[in-house]
This record gives structure tokens, C-alpha cells and sequence, in this order.
């Protein structure tokens, strides 16, 4: 049996959203998980993942493990206690601590695979909502918005706690996705960002409220076919993000160097620190766009169609 998911980006919104402020979020086809699930005539559940170069039994991971407690909290929710012997493989194509969902897509694959492989077939909200208790692995106190728009595989307007909101793409248009290269924990930027709120959340709050504005901007200039608006938004949310400490050298190199090569704005996406930034382009510059970010030190780049 097997099953794939997606990669996503936030447009506009990170951070704000653990807040409760809105975010926006678009799969990313281009780079995906995919998972495997097998009969095997060893008894037990053995699971590869060479990308995290993982070779283990799952009764050899720890109780906390991303992974094993995912296919743990199936089996529960399944009501399942006995399998016969299985054999996981899982392959992705999303880089780690990026910024691009490659837990939540592992989860959202691994769900998907195993629970059809066990004859327990899960709805949408069903799978989402086991992806959400596993974030919390990745994310310490996750929004909720990488199981949401990964599960999904549609744009997602989110904000926590509220039902989801699918966006329609007015008109679509062209993002490129620079990596930094370098791995930044989602839990360390989102725990350091709690701290500097409960110190002084009265500037944070504002921040929060001007993102939350940018967030509800987007949304409309995406809907009504109006996308190049987007580049001064992501430009203001970008600053913003850089005076909450959340943005880095790295990640405001490529920023600048995407604008200088003809983007219309450009920010990074996800927990920040590290991971990708993503530039608004028109399509004819997109190839030059990525050129550009790979010559100023970008490790890898992805060039992707909103529709
Ligand atoms: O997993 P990332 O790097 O895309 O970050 C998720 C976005 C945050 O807003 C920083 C955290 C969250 O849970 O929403």
C-alpha cells in the first residue's frame, strides 16, 4: 500500500498564527513524502527512512519518537494491538527543519498508507487530527496550520481553533523557494518567540495585529486576481518578522538578492531562522530569480505555480 504527500509554504502569517492571528498556506507538489507499507515475513514492524537514516523496529524508538508515535496513536485509534509483520519505507524529497512540512507530510503519509494497508480507512479530519498530536513532537505547541494544509492539499486560510478555510487562487501565480541550506528547529524559534512576548506583549500583540492585517490583505488580492499585490506584502511581513529576531543573515541575503534579481517582494517562509524564503515573481523571471539565489548561497531552489 502506499500513499504521498505534499510539501507546503506559509505565504504569510507564521508565527502570528500560534497567536491566533491568521495565516495563509499553499502545498508545494514539487517535493514530497512517500510512503510504502509491506508485508513481511519477520514478525514485528520495521521502519527505513534513509532520508533520517532511520533502520529501526519500532519497538526500538523511544516513547516520543515522531514516527513510531504516529503509527502508535493509529493503532489506538484504530483499535488495533496485534498486526502482522510490516515493513515501512519512506522516502521524501522535502528537507528537514526547512519550513516546508516534512514532519507533518511523513505523518500525513504514514496515516494515509497504513491505516488503508489495515483496513481502517480514516477521513480527512480524522487524519488531520492525528497529525496535530503528532506536531507537537516537531513543534512543542504547533498552530496546527502544516498538518492542516498538508492533509488537505489545498490553500488554507487558518487561524487555530476555527474551522478550516479554503482560498481560491483568483489567478495564479509564480513563488521560488530559496533554502539557506542550514536546519532550524520549529520548537527553538516558536519557545524563544514566547519568551520575548511574556516579557513585552505589548509590542508583540502589535506585531501580531499588523500581520494579521497583511494575512487578511493577501487573501483578498489573491482571491480576486489581483497576485502581484502580494509582493509589497511580503516585503512588510518580512521586515516584520525581522524585528521580532526571527528572520537571519542568511535568510535576509536571499531576501535581498531575489529583490535585486527582479522579484516583486519577498520573505521567508515558515519558523524562520533558517530553512527557505520565498519570492513573488513574475513567471518569465522566475529561472533568473533562482539563479540569483543560488549564486548568493542558496543550497537548493524550487520554482512553484499557486493556482
Ligand atoms: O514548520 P514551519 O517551519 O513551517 O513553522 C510553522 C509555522 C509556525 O507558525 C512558526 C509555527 C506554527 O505552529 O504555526
Amino acid at each position: 500500500m502506499k500513499a504521498s504527500a505534499s510539501g507546503k509554504i506559509i505565504l504569510f502569517g507564521e508565527h502570528a498564527v500560534v497567536y491566533n492571528r491568521p495565516a495563509l498556506a499553499v502545498p508545494v507538489t514539487q517535493v514530497h513524502v512517500d510512503v510504502e507499507v509491506l508485508d513481511s515475513p519477520r514478525a514485528g514492524i520495521f521502519i527505513n527512512a534513509p532520508g533520517i537514516n532511520l533502520h529501526a523496529g519500532l519497538n526500538a524508538l523511544p516513547a516520543d519518537h515522531p514516527i513510531g508515535s504516529v503509527i502508535l496513536k493509529l493503532f489506538q485509534h484504530c483499535g488495533i494491538s496485534q498486526t502482522p509483520g510490516l515493513e515501512i519505507n519512506i522516502v521524501s524529497s522535502i528537507p528537514v527543519a526547512a519550513g516546508l512540512g516534512s514532519g507533518a507530510a511523513v505523518s500525513v503519509a504514514l496515516i494515509r498508507a497504513l491505516s488503508s494497508f489495515l483496513l481502517c480507512p480514516l477521513s480527512d479530519d480524522e487524519i488531520n487530527l492525528l497529525v496535530y498530536e503528532s506536531e507537537k513532537y516537531h513543534h512543542g505547541t504547533p498552530s496546527g496550520i502544516d498538518n492542516t494544509v498538508i492533509t488537505y492539499a489545498m490553500p488554507v486560510y487558518f487561524i487555530k481553533g476555527k474551522p478550516i478555510e479554503i482560498f481560491k487562487v483568483g489567478k495564479p501565480f509564480t513563488i521560488v523557494i530559496g533554502d539557506t541550506g542550514i536546519p532550524a528547529p520549529t520548537k527553538e524559534s516558536v519557545s524563544d518567540l514566547r519568551r520575548m512576548w511574556l516579557k513585552d506583549s505589548t509590542t508583540f500583540e502589535e506585531f501580531f495585529n499588523e500581520i494579521a492585517q497583511i494575512a487578511l490583505i493577501a487573501r483578498r488580492s489573491i482571491e480576486s486576481g489581483k497576485p502581484e499585490l502580494l509582493g509589497d506584502l511580503m516585503d512588510h511581513n518580512h521586515s516584520l518578522l525581522q524585528e521580532m529576531t526571527i528572520s537571519s543573515p542568511e535568510l535576509d541575503k536571499l531576501v535581498e538578492a531575489a529583490r535585486n534579481a527582479g522579484a516583486l517582494g519577498a520573505k521567508l517562509s515558515g519558523s524562520g531562522r533558517g530553512g527557505n524564503m520565498i519570492a513573488l515573481v513574475e513567471q518569465a523571471k522566475a529561472e533568473s530569480v533562482a539563479g540569483a539565489l543560488m549564486s548568493t548561497g542558496a543550497t537548493r531552489t524550487i520554482i512553484t505555480e499557486i493556482s
